[in-house]
């Protein structure tokens, strides 16, 4: 028992108070919406039309047929705001740039338009209001058109408009993890809308929408399976059945890619090698690139996790990536693919002994010495940072390391690390963070953005490719979660896009335009990021998160003492990574002159980055002046209570927009405001153990009002250890060994309204339950059948029960009855009783 004088002894007590409303904060059972491309940010435009406007295709292309679909959902918004009313009649036309110069001679149009690029115009023609979209092919049409509703959608006056786009980018990709068996890698949205039982799946209405929802932001390619397990995806079966997804996503401009595994040729081609140089492999994969072909003439190209993580590659034979990616690249050249070719390329056997090993190095150590060898459609696929879609990582040096060699940067729209979709993460701004963020290469200004448009080196082809592993329920799960895939398509259309922008547009297009819900949205999305790093991962930890397991919940030492190489090497004095020159691994000198200088001093080094790069004493001060300890805990603080803000701005938009959002929402960010708890406590306790340096402000190790589940009077429930122990309060917490268990304590505090909070853990495998009594009388029940992560107690299924304006005086006898259903113990951590409104 920690705080609080409450004794476990079995008493009667008079009950006088009631209970107020009470509130599940635990997440059931998950969305099921019907997928559609209108639940996200394309929504039903142009229910009634008060203007008469025609929308008119000019060539017979489904592009441009598309395109006019679009528009006529959304004619009268844009006849309204290009000016037009009822009384005049407005026309929207929609072709290629050539198309437009032939129907309309008299349209002052520009020369040329740049590949997928459009423009925008808007006259009075012999009276009436005609709004012009001419693409540099139907393609960019079709951009044009999304562009056009997007602007109508945000009340943008088009009266006046003549604008052309194109986007700064070739390569706009999303990635999908997605195995034949229907599962989906790191996606937290269900099973796949591709594939079901080892097939492409009858149904593929999903995939157009989803291909419509990629064209609306300008995303050209999808590639469609997993970076692992992707041999069976070659074989001819399924390249007729792959065809199909072609097929769906072919009207709107999206390109299939596909995953290949490097050991093709042996696991399915029946060669006894897959040695890259090998004549008979090469022949093999000429020949199958051929066949690929034959089943689908546009396929965007392969992409390739080769030598990575139990993936075979051309290592095997002492060869190089640029030896595996020139062969597919050859292969795929007559066609017009191109190479993906993740620099994801590390060995995951480090020894953890030796100061010197860091995973951080490998892309660069591997792939700049290659800079120049690459076949001239190959793109070397970087991730953002150097080790894995982490809270905060440095940007990766490669960037800056590949002068002769086409560049795509990796970033993950699913949330893996990031809180996989229960929490909300509007990733955009780490993003931006990464493109805006000037490398110094060469000594002049080469911001990563740049950098991947080909524009500082000179290179053809580059882009950005999203991790989106979407699924069945919603798309990405959760409805906000929405805004990330939008702000991936607008970065990497335009890099120069502010992040607050993309998060206003997104939430006018999806939840309306009233300026209170777009001002409070578009805040909640810009603070999300910031709390997510502050309740997790503080000053370049990475995510302190269960690294060999789920990737959610904290595990702090998970990351230690294994080969993954996501080290932190926290002991009792000092915490982080020596990755300078003189002293540690050599990782900062792989950035180019500037950089390596300031990252190699820890005193010049940001604080955010501080111990990704150095290896420093708690006391250690950071540039901000608060010890590194101090630090850890106050960002954890801040972080928990900016996390309860985000429900808390979410409840005052109730009444305002849909409900089903609303209600989602609600569930969820209750939900992530208790995770954030979690996160600080685990977080906050093991450093305090760790350190032995107190928290200045008191916080840490002190929790008023709160009763440990093993102080109470128990029966038939047993005390056991959670690992880590740093997920459960003083490390220990209770579980039903029998059917039926409780737990009890006496209040003898000062009498008064309160917030109880019940800590328990959902374990999935059962559905337990609990009720919740005072003096006898029932206050609250509840089902424990949310899906969280984790067979075992573990802050990946800790989650809470918050009853709100509970009164209690000196003497009540409070009582927990878990039920244990099957795999589930009804397990819980603590209660904690707090004066009403405290709990947020
Ligand atoms: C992460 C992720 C894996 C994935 C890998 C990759 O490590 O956890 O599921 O396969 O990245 O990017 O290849």
């Amino acid at each position: 028992m920690r705080n609080g004088r409450v004794s476990g002894h079995r008493g009667v007590g008079k009950k006088i108070g009631f209970v107020g409303a009470l509130l599940a904060m635990a997440m059931s059972t998950e969305v099921a919406w019907a997928q559609t491309a209108d639940q996200a940010w394309i929504r039903g435009r142009g229910a009634h039309d008060p203007v008469d406007a025609r929308v008119r295709a000019l060539g017979p292309d489904p592009l441009e047929q598309r395109a006019a679909d679009e528009l006529e959902r959304g004619a009268s918004g844009i006849a309204l705001a290009s000016g037009a009313d009822s009384q005049k009649k407005a026309q929207i036309v929609v072709g290629t740039l050539e198309e437009l110069r032939n129907a309309y001679p008299a349209l002052r149009l520009p020369d040329h338009l740049v590949a997928d690029g459009f423009w925008l115009g808007s006259s009075i023609q012999q009276g009436n209001r005609l709004i012009a979209i001419a693409g540099s092919d139907s393609r960019g049409a079709l951009y044009g058109a999304f562009d056009l509703l997007r602007s109508a959608a945000m009340h943008r006056d088009l009266r006046s408009m003549s604008l052309a786009e194109s986007p700064a980018m070739p390569i706009r990709w999303v990635d999908e993890w997605d195995n034949a068996d229907g599962s989906v890698e790191r996606g937290y949205a269900g099973r796949s809308i591709f594939f079901d039982g080892g097939h492409v799946r009858a149904d593929l209405k999903p995939v157009s929408e989803y291909a419509r929802l990629l064209a609306s932001v300008g995303i050209n390619g999808c590639n469609i399976n997993n970076v692992n397990n992707a041999a069976v995806f070659l074989e001819p079966q399924m390249l007729k059945e792959v065809a199909r997804i072609a097929d769906a996503m072919r009207p709107w401009g999206v390109r299939v890619g596909l995953s290949v595994d490097i050991a093709s040729p042996q696991k399915i081609g029946g060669l006894k090698t897959y040695d890259p140089v090998d004549p008979e492999v090469i022949g093999w994969w000429k020949r199958k690139v051929d066949e690929v072909y034959a089943a689908i003439p546009d396929l965007a190209g392969f992409t390739v996790k080769a030598d990575s993580e139990g993936q075979p590659g051309p290592a095997s034979y002492g060869r190089t990536p640029a030896d595996a990616a020139n062969v597919l690249a050859n292969a795929l050249a007559p066609h017009g693919g191109v190479v993906l070719y993740r620099a994801f390329v590390y060995n995951h056997h480090l020894d953890w002994n030796d100061a010197k090993a860091d995973r951080a190095r490998a892309a660069y150590d591997i792939f700049h010495p290659l800079d120049g060898k690459f076949a001239p459609n190959v793109i070397v696929q970087v991730k953002e940072g150097p080790i894995d879609f982490q809270t905060q990582e440095p940007v990766s040096p490669l960037f800056a390391g590949l002068e002769k060699t086409n560049q795509a940067m990796e970033l993950q729209i699913t949330q893996e690390y990031l809180g996989q979709q229960r929490h909300l993460v509007y990733i955009a701004p780490m993003w931006k963070w990464v493109l805006d963020f000037d490398l110094r290469a060469q000594n002049r200004t080469t911001p990563v953005k740049e950098i991947i448009a080909g524009k500082t080196f000179d290179r053809p082809l580059g882009g950005m490719v999203g991790v989106a592993s979407v699924g069945q329920n919603g798309w990405l799960g959760s409805p906000l979660a929405l805004a990330n895939l939008y702000a991936f398509g607008r970065l990497a259309w335009e890099p120069n896009l502010t992040v607050e922008q993309i998060a206003e547009e997104w939430t006018r297009q999806t939840l309306g335009n009233d300026p209170e819900v777009v001002r409070t949205v578009t805040a909640m999305l810009m603070q999300s990021w910031p709390a997510y790093l502050h309740y997790t991962g503080p000053l370049g930890m990475q995510t302190l998160t269960d690294i060999t397991g789920s990737h959610y919940g904290p595990n702090i030492e998970a990351s230690e003492n294994n080969g993954w190489g996501q080290w932190h090497r926290a002991d009792h004095e000092a915490v982080g990574m020596d990755r300078s020159v003189a002293t540690g691994t050599g990782y900062a000198g792989q950035y180019p002159p500037e950089l390596a200088r300031k990252y190699e001093d820890a005193k010049t080094t940001p604080d955010e980055l501080l111990t990704f790069f150095h290896h420093v004493p708690y006391t250690w001060k950071l540039l901000d002046g608060k010890t590194v300890i101090q630090y850890i805990y106050d960002s954890h603080y801040q972080g928990a209570e900016e996390a309860a803000r985000l429900g808390q701005e979410w409840k005052t938009l109730e009444g305002k927009i849909d409900p089903q959002i609303y209600n989602e929402m609600h569930k969820r960010l209750e939900y992530q405001a208790g995770h954030a708890f979690v996160w600080r406590d685990a977080i906050v306790q093991y450093f305090l153990k760790l350190s032995g340096i107190p928290d200045e402000k008191g916080r840490a190790g002190h929790y008023p009002g709160r009763y440990e589940a093993e102080n109470a009077k128990l029966t038939g429930y047993k005390v056991v250890g959670v690992q880590p122990w740093e997920d459960a309060s003083g490390g220990k917490a209770v579980s039903c060994a029998e059917t039926n268990c409780s737990a009890e304590w006496r209040y003898e505090e000062k009498a008064g309204r309160f917030d109880v909070v019940v800590q328990y853990f959902d374990l999935q495998g059962g559905d337990a339950k609990f009720a919740f009594s005072v003096n006898g009388k029932e206050e609250a029940k509840w089902v424990a059948d949310a899906k969280l992560p984790s067979r075992t107690l573990h802050g990946d299924n800790t989650t809470r029960y918050v009853m709100r304006g509970l009164e209690l005086k000196p003497g009540d006898r409070i009582e927990l009855e878990g039920v244990a259903d099957a795999k589930d113990p009804a397990a819980f951590d603590y209660i904690e009783v707090t004066p009403v409104s405290s709990v947020k």
